[in-house]
């Protein structure tokens, strides 16, 4: 789809489910290379970025076989040990392949995934930690290429200068067959690891601590198949509790880890919007006038950087001044001359946005620049007057299953086009 409209000024009501984790998903179905027999994956959901992981992962020789929202992907005897171009530049976490391939093959040759719209994002990190578990590192022609030495991967302390979330997780998956025992410390603690390291745990893998700062990893020798439902996607939760907020709605939101959420229920609360945590899920209660908050994001459990976009657009309807600081991303403001054009009221100081509010928007041609920002302006356009016209929606299908097809079935006035011109 090219583009999406929305009447804005209708309040949202009745019951979503949740998909399956985005971030959750690429990890394991890139561990899916690990095994020595297949996977079966449940609540997988239908999203550009997980067909680009299955297209890398059938690229390396993996068969993948996809009925309704199940996956079994039947892992490669012997994998390819190249991921090209034309695959990590439409989606970064294809990266994430490189741990697993150089358990199962000793090698791996990546291209980098390069520059990205919300900043340069590199993988230092990922390399920093192969490195010490004994694989050799080359760059060039655009391309990273990792070999293990005749010893194999040794198990080793790795300290993460940042707990990047992408890093701890190829470690963890370099680490599980190899020899000894990994340590990472200053570990990304997000909820999509633990359920990575579950994965790998119920594969017959040996790791203790996801979840904390320290996640210790003792190697095995191999690997068996397993079946397994992943977490449900705690942004897409995020987005929907706020779309009943900004619309002055009342929805349920079903398959939510409340815990998972509590940084952005925190945020909620402060801004004296009502939610409640019932038998079936969360339950979110918006009203007219709600009072301005300061969000900084951080890892994980701080406030997500994958929510500063949508709760942005819900500031601009806040009584008074509201600051959010990026702490995590370096360029994640591109959304602010876009929610500007729909009359927000937006100062930036390096990382700082002070947001003036409240302020009644006004729909708009925006562009989605980024597929957090695109949510953003398509929550901005439920609470405006007139209709907004967002477009690059492609950014959008990246992380939001039928996205459009919930707002609607929430009674939300949005639809559709295939042209984006
Ligand atoms: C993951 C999420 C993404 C989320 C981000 C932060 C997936 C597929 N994506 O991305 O949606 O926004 O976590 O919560 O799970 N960094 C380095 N060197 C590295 C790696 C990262 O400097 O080797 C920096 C990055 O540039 C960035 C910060 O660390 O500034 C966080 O990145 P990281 O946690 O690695 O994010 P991703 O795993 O790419």
């Amino acid at each position: 789809m090219g583009k999406l409209y929305i009447r804005g000024g209708r309040p949202l009501s009745g019951t979503v489910r949740i998909s399956g984790s985005k971030n959750a998903v690429l990890p394991i179905i890139a561990a899916c290379l690990l095994p020595t027999s297949p996977c079966t994956l449940h609540d997988i959901p239908d999203l550009a970025d997980v067909h680009t992981i299955c297209l890398v992962l059938q690229h390396l020789g993996a068969q993948i076989k996809r009925n309704g929202t199940t996956l079994e992907i039947v892992p490669p005897i012997k994998p390819n040990t190249e991921a090209p171009y034309e695959f990590v530049r439409q989606m970064r976490a294809s990266f994430l392949v490189m741990g697993p391939l150089l358990a199962r093959s000793g090698l791996a040759a990546i291209s980098l995934p390069g520059g990205c719209a919300i900043g340069s994002r590199p993988v230092d990190l990922h390399l920093k930690g192969f490195n010490m578990l004994g694989a050799h590192i080359e760059h060039g022609y655009g391309s990273i290429r990792a070999e293990i030495g005749i010893g194999g991967l040794q198990g080793k302390h790795i300290y993460l200068d940042f707990p990047s979330v992408g890093a701890t997780e190829n470690i963890i998956m370099a680490a599980v067959l190899a020899k000894g025992q990994t340590v990472i410390e200053n570990a990304a603690e997000e909820p999509e690891i633990v359920d990575l390291a579950n994965f790998l745990d119920a594969m017959g893998a040996n790791i203790k601590g996801a979840g904390t700062k320290e996640v210790k990893i003792t190697g095995v020798r191999e690997l068996h198949g397993v079946t397994h439902t992943v977490i449900p996607d705690r942004i897409e939760a995020g987005t929907y509790l706020i779309a009943g907020a900004i619309t002055g709605g009342n929805i349920l939101i079903k398959n939510v880890i409340a815990d998972h959420v509590k940084p952005v229920l925190a945020k909620l609360f402060e801004m004296g919007i009502a939610v409640y945590e019932e038998y079936e899920g969360l339950r979110v209660i918006g009203r007219k006038h709600y009072n301005a908050v300061d969000v900084k994001t951080m890892p994980y459990p701080g406030f997500p950087t994958d929510m500063q976009p949508q709760i942005m657009a819900l500031m601009t309807c806040a009584k008074g001044t509201s600051i959010i600081t990026e702490t995590v991303f370096e360029n994640r403001f591109m959304h602010i001359s876009e929610l500007k054009r729909m009359g927000a009221l937006i100062k930036t100081v390096g990382r700082n946005a002070v947001i003036q509010g409240p302020v009644t928007l006004s729909g708009a041609p925006v562009k989605a620049t980024d597929l957090r920002a695109g949510a953003a302006l398509v929550l901005a356009g439920l609470c405006s007057k007139g209709i907004t016209e967002v477009s690059n929606v492609h950014h959008i299908e990246r992380g939001y299953e039928h996205f459009l097809e919930k707002l609607q079935n929430l009674g939300a006035d949005i639809w559709g086009s295939d042209l984006d011109i």
